[in-house]
């Protein structure tokens, strides 16, 4: 049975958009004097808590920022055990996504990606493609403005051959040009590890989020933070710009 601690009754209606900066596995494999690719295999199995918490709880879309732009300047050695990860995720666990009715969509430059692992996503998007109780989002070779100035060259090409005007150039266009073209924008962005910062993720779409910060370290993250997080989201008053009356 549930405790009234993890107990999400009252939470009800979940945000439809919870997108996580996933950070700390470094900081958590470094205090117990671990390499730092135990840290992200920690941080592995705190995706799968996640999604499976965030599933049950009703949430359309959870966004996780899984690598970013600026990732590939890690050590080489690093990176590669951050893809070998992202390999196993895409062959192990797209059975267990699809047997649960969740969607996989993975955003971000997939130019910079093994040939493998752009197969592996194409097969695993297809697999799921029908699936509709959640969508989860995976940010990978993901930067925010890269993928705004993407949006821009492909509108300047639109006007440039004719099939857009210069004065339909609005932020409908902008947003149907991103690659979340279609997705609501997040109304929940988390971050894990104590910092404070967007980091170039969801840069245009997080323009009315709400930003809740933890200090828990990635791969500690649990049911309850998440719980607790969407608790603080719904304690806020959003209003889009609005005045407070
Ligand atoms: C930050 O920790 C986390 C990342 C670099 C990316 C997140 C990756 C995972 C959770 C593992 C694999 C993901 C999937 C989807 C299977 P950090 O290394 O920046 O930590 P630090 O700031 O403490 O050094």
């Amino acid at each position: 049975m549930e405790s009234a601690a993890t107990s999400h009754a009252d939470l009800l209606p979940p945000p439809a958009h919870v997108a996580i900066i996933m950070d700390g596995n470094g900081r958590w494999a470094k205090a117990r004097g671990l390499p730092r690719t135990a840290g992200h295999k920690r941080g592995a199995e705190a995706v799968r808590r996640t999604v499976e918490c965030a599933r049950e709880m009703g949430v359309s879309y959870l966004t996780l920022y899984a690598f970013s732009s600026e990732n590939w300047k890690r050590p080489q050695g690093e990176v590669t055990d951050l893809m070998g990860l992202l390999r196993l995720y895409l062959r192990n666990e797209v059975r267990t996504l699809h047997k649960n009715g969740i969607r996989l969509k993975v955003i971000g430059d997939r130019s910079r990606l093994g040939a493998d692992i752009v197969a592996l996503i194409e097969e695993s998007e297809a697999k799921t493609a029908g699936n509709a109780a959640m969508t989860l989002v995976l940010a990978l070779s993901y930067g925010g403005r890269q993928e705004i100035v993407e949006a821009a060259r492909r509108i300047a090409v639109q006007v440039a051959e004719g099939r857009l005007a210069p004065d339909q150039v609005d932020e409908a266009a902008l947003s149907r040009n991103l690659f979340t073209e279609g997705m609501p924008d997040p109304d929940l962005i988390i971050r894990t590890s104590g910092e404070k910062r967007i980091s170039n993720f969801l840069l245009w779409q997080c323009a009315y989020a709400e930003l809740v910060f933890l200090d828990v370290l990635w791969p500690d993250f649990d049911r309850e933070d998440l719980i607790g997080a969407i608790r603080d989201f719904h304690g806020r008053e959003r209003r889009f710009g609005a005045s407070g009356g």
